[in-house]
């Protein structure tokens, strides 16, 4: 069904149709399919596969530490002999559009793949695969210290000035992760006396930057400025004294939609605050010269600091924080633990991810934005026209609201078995009942795979809706029956 080649798929064949002096035999057939998954579905609504979410698990009471987290491993094994645990699968080669996915029972599966990061495809480009090898050649794999302690090299080095050059903010401290480049930001500049307003969907490097920066933490709603301004105005109001940083997205992850930026930072100043936008997901696969939605929103060089993640369009990990403050540069340096206590980006990823800017900066750049763009306007469109609801504004993210845990977790078990692979997300990274199937589109998608996914999905929601549906009918009417 699928070629070798990653950019190949090709249509898989209708069941051949059945002979029409069969009919009965074929009507046989079909009725023991349905009984066969009827069964299925009772099995696994019996079996509690489908019932609870991770918060049960996360905070386990106990004084011993070690066993306490058991109860969370046997709630994972039920899930994953129904094959409805969604985490820990294994890409077998390159996150191509094509992939190879293995889940943790060691089920194989070879399909069409938006469950990858690799916004722009540049993790195949042959100029980034050059980058890395000369690289390695030249300096070896490793980052020999904290980028402080002689972990910098002359690439690094000139990668600060290239992300401080696609921000237009001109002081960049580099990070070996986004996370630490998040966490590491909020701890270093925020003290615990100081406020913190955070949008409710930030990011948990956010969240968990800021839990450990203050108590002081407000929680604005999500994209509300109005709200924001009502929060700052009632910390004014008691406290003159101490800082405040206000953290947001420039395009939320499980959301894919945008803060309005400019009122963002103008409410900021007034109040004495200071902003923060973190642009992992739409620096470099979106906006003009890949400038992301700060460059949308005409903010570029305006906002007080801007941190990233080279993870989704630099096909590397690693992250940043931009600032025009030479002083702030300087103290995160010397007091963001991720920056200084941590080994610096390898030769390898600061190459890699030189090259992808330089690449993204170009007019090839400029045409995988395209590409993928197109990408995700025929998906959003022909998702919807399958009754789909996609949230947010276009972007390499399209995020299908489904709800129920239960209808996600099914529709996912069904999407692996039809060799779509989308990320299922549920708490902790969405809230309970807002689970979604996410979806994350690559410049090297095509129309056919996109026009393929968007038939297997829906069918799939609908036939694990449906499923569900009759399953609990069938299991009250037996609970009534026996009681
Ligand atoms: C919004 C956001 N910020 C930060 C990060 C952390 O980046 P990384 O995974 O590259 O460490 C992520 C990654 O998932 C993210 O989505």
């Amino acid at each position: 069904m699928y070629s070798d080649n990653p950019g190949e798929y090709t249509v898989p064949p209708d069941p051949s149709p059945a002979d029409p002096a069969d009919e009965a035999q074929r009507a046989r057939a079909e009725q023991e399919a349905q009984q066969a998954w009827d069964a299925e579905i009772d099995a696994l609504l019996a079996s509690g596969a489908l019932d609870g979410t991770a918060a049960q698990f996360a905070q386990p009471r106990g004084a011993d530490l070690l066993r306490r987290t058991e109860p969370l491993e046997a709630w994972r094994a039920t899930r994953g002999e129904h094959g409805v645990w969604q985490y820990s699968r294994a890409l077998d080669g390159a996150p191509h559009p094509i992939a190879s996915i293995q889940d943790e029972a060691g089920a194989s599966a070879r399909g069409i793949n938006f469950a990858s990061q690799d916004y722009l495809s540049l993790a195949s480009h042959p100029a980034v695969a050059e980058a890395a090898a000369r690289a390695l050649r030249e300096a070896g794999p490793h980052s020999a210290g904290s980028a402080v302690l002689l972990g910098n090299t002359r690439t690094s080095l000139a990668l600060e000035q290239a992300v401080g050059a696609l921000v237009q903010t001109e002081h960049v401290a580099l990070f070996p992760t986004g996370w630490g480049a998040a966490f590491g930001a909020l701890t270093a500049l925020v003290q615990p006396a100081d406020h913190i307003v955070i949008d409710q969907f930030a990011h948990a490097s956010l969240r968990q930057g800021a839990s450990a920066a203050t108590a002081n933490v407000a929680i604005n709603r999500h994209l509300d400025v109005g709200h924001v301004r009502e929060l700052l105005a009632a910390i004014r109001a008691r406290d003159s004294e101490h800082a405040i940083l206000v953290v947001t997205e420039g395009l939320f992850s499980m959301d894919s939609d945008s803060p309005n930026l400019a009122a963002l930072q103008d409410t900021c100043h007034e109040f004495g605050a200071a902003l923060l936008v973190d642009v992992a997901h739409d620096l470099g696969a979106l906006g003009p010269g890949g400038a992301g939605c700060i460059g949308m929103q005409g903010m570029l060089g305006k906002i007080d600091l801007v941190m990233g993640a080279f993870s989704k369009s630099f096909a590397s990990n690693g992250g940043f924080v931009a600032t025009a403050s030479r002083a702030v540069k300087r103290h995160l340096q010397l007091f963001a633990g991720p920056h200084m206590f941590s080994n610096a980006l390898s030769p390898v990823q600061s190459a890699v991810i030189l090259e992808c800017v330089n690449l993204i900066r170009s007019d090839e750049g400029a045409g995988l934005r395209a590409d993928l763009m197109r990408n995700v306007g025929a998906l959003r469109q022909l998702l919807h026209a399958e009754g789909l609801q996609c949230m947010g504004i276009p972007s390499a993210i399209v995020p299908v609201l489904i709800g129920s845990e239960k209808v996600s977790r099914l529709t996912g078990k069904l999407l692996f078995k039809q060799s779509v692979f989308v990320n299922q997300v549920e708490f902790p990274g969405v809230p309970i009942g807002a689970s979604r199937l996410r979806l994350q589109l690559m410049a090297n998608h095509n129309v056919q795979q996109v026009k393929r996914a968007s038939l297997v999905i829906g069918n799939a929601v609908r036939r694990a809706r449906v499923a569900l549906e009759a399953g609990e009918a069938r299991q009250l009417k037996m609970k009534g029956g026996s009681g």
